[in-house]
């Protein structure tokens, strides 16, 4: 039943830093690998304790918590586990966590991510939710950082709070989940946020101005396509992230095996990213100017459905033979990234999508691929994504490929032979100008059957910090 699904967006565990702790409530204890207590340590065995991060163990007065050697990502993952520990039938309401001196504002950034998204939970029931931590007091004594340390705990909050966010909208199951659906939730967050806005086009207006790759996709539903724009700021550079918004892909007339068809729910989650980030920036009133666009379809197979064979103009004119209706997010995308080319002025250009199977073939699971005509921007999205705890590695746009873009019958051809991630991110470039652009494939790390770090099995909101990262390095 459809109210049974959980309110987009869930509850994040909340966070405050303090220099005092408080009385009766549960006190955390820090242990690092030797193992070697923290404050607040005296009194506590530790002949179990081997300090390892996320190990959580419960003492009679408290809990000890570990944090390895104190790497970034020891924290994270002591942050998730801690939340993950302080959850069932008697999790307390609050706990204070008291920190070590040697906790900087890098480290109280990956404890709070780790904190806020550990717990995180998406469940379609009709129970109540088991209990969790509501809040966590981050304790740092007397250190004179304490400035420093919250606004590094709020920064890592709104990241967290755009993963989950993230999360969210690729979790809701497709059935709830369609064009309109993506489009109009979005647009509802957004309506309260000052300084951004929200328009989502119909198919009336898509048809009018020519979306010959967003109505070609989105024929085959019954569920009818949308645009979403996005805008947030007036001064500063502007930013333009295109998120690919498949709401279900059934992979249409050339349709997906039944085996992990089911995923493809999770295909707009570089949309939800982007609508994450855009919600991120404007909240934290970014000096920037940021567009998100999000072509909303549902891939499916219908009368209306189009065709390999087809022959698709694309906003702006340019034609793409169609080869495989199963690569579909190329489509919508050439026409969002045209739209921003010819009508934004864009200082840059980033398009997020769960493009291509072959990409996770190439990086695995956990690590997001970026192609880019710029090599600072590559490096810049690298760097942004190592700052807050997502990987990216750069790949090739191969020249020896280009040719092969070309098609007899149209412009483009949609499916190139030769390196599947590669040969698709080299037709959306047809379609970017000479705008600085990256394209982030992010196939793999979308999704985690698997609980690690801050991760949960299911969407995992990749893509959400690295944009809202970069917005901040372009800011002013
Ligand atoms: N959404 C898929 C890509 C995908 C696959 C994402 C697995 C996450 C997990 C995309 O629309 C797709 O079907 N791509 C095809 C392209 C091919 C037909 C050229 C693919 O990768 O197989
Ligand atoms: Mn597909
Ligand atoms: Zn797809």
């Amino acid at each position: 039943m459809a109210s049974t699904v959980p309110a987009v967006p869930t509850k994040l565990v909340d966070v405050e830093v303090a220099t005092t702790s408080r009385r009766t409530v549960p006190v955390v204890v820090l242990v690092a690998t030797g193992p070697e207590l923290g404050p607040g340590g005296d009194g506590i065995d530790v002949s179990d304790l081997t300090g390892k991060a996320g190990e959580t163990v419960r003492h009679d007065e408290a809990w000890t918590l570990g944090v390895g050697t104190g790497t970034l990502a020891d924290y994270r993952t002591a942050g998730a586990s801690l939340v993950r520990a302080l959850s069932g039938e008697d999790a307390p309401r609050t706990a204070d966590v008291l920190l070590t001196p040697d906790l900087d504002a890098a480290r109280m950034r990956a404890f709070v991510l780790g904190a806020a998204l550990g717990g995180y939970r998406f469940k379609v029931t009709g129970e109540d939710a088991p209990k969790r931590v509501g809040s966590l007091r981050l304790v740092t004594g007397d250190t004179g950082f304490e400035e420093v340390l919250t606004s590094a705990a709020l920064k890592a909050h709104a990241l967290a709070t755009a993963t989950s966010l993230a999360r969210d909208l690729a979790n809701t199951p497709s059935n709830v989940k369609d064009p309109r659906w993506l489009s109009t939730t979005a647009a509802r967050l957004a309506d309260k946020v000052d300084g951004l806005s929200a328009t989502v086009r119909d198919e009336k207006w898509l048809a009018q101005q020519g979306f010959g790759g967003v109505l070609a996709v989105g024929g085959g539903s019954a569920r009818p396509p949308r645009l979403l724009e996005l805008t947030y700021g007036t001064t500063g550079p502007h930013l333009v992230f295109v998120g690919k918004g498949i709401t279900f892909d059934t992979g249409g007339i050339s349709v997906k095996p039944a085996d992990g068809m089911h995923l493809m729910r999770t295909d707009m989650a570089g949309g939800g990213a982007v609508i994450a980030a855009l919600l991120a920036v404007a909240r934290r009133q970014l000096p920037v100017r940021v567009t998100g666009l999000v072509p909303c379809a549902e891939n499916h197979v219908g009368g209306a459905a189009y065709r390999p064979g087809d022959v698709v103009r694309h906003y702006g004119g340019a034609t793409t033979e169609v080869q495989n209706t199963d690569a579909e997010g190329r489509m919508v995308l050439a026409d969002a990234l045209a739209y921003a080319v010819k009508n934004l002025k864009p200082d840059l250009l980033v398009d997020v999508a769960t493009l291509t199977g072959a990409m996770k073939i190439s990086l695995g699971l956990r690590t997001g691929g970026v192609f880019s005509s710029s090599d600072e921007l590559a490096a810049e999205v690298v760097e942004a994504g190592a700052g807050v705890g997502e990987k990216w590695w750069r790949m090739p746009l191969l020249e020896e490929h280009v040719s092969a873009v070309a098609s007899e019958i149209a412009d483009y051809k949609q499916c190139p032979p030769g390196p599947g991630g590669i040969t698709a991110a080299l037709f959306l470039q047809k379609f970017t100008g000479d705008v600085p652009w990256a394209h982030l494939d992010i196939a793999g790390p979308a999704r985690s059957e698997k609980v690690y770090d801050e991760v949960v099995a299911g969407a995992t909101g990749f893509g959400a910090r690295t944009l809202v990262e970069l917005a901040e390095k372009y800011s002013r």
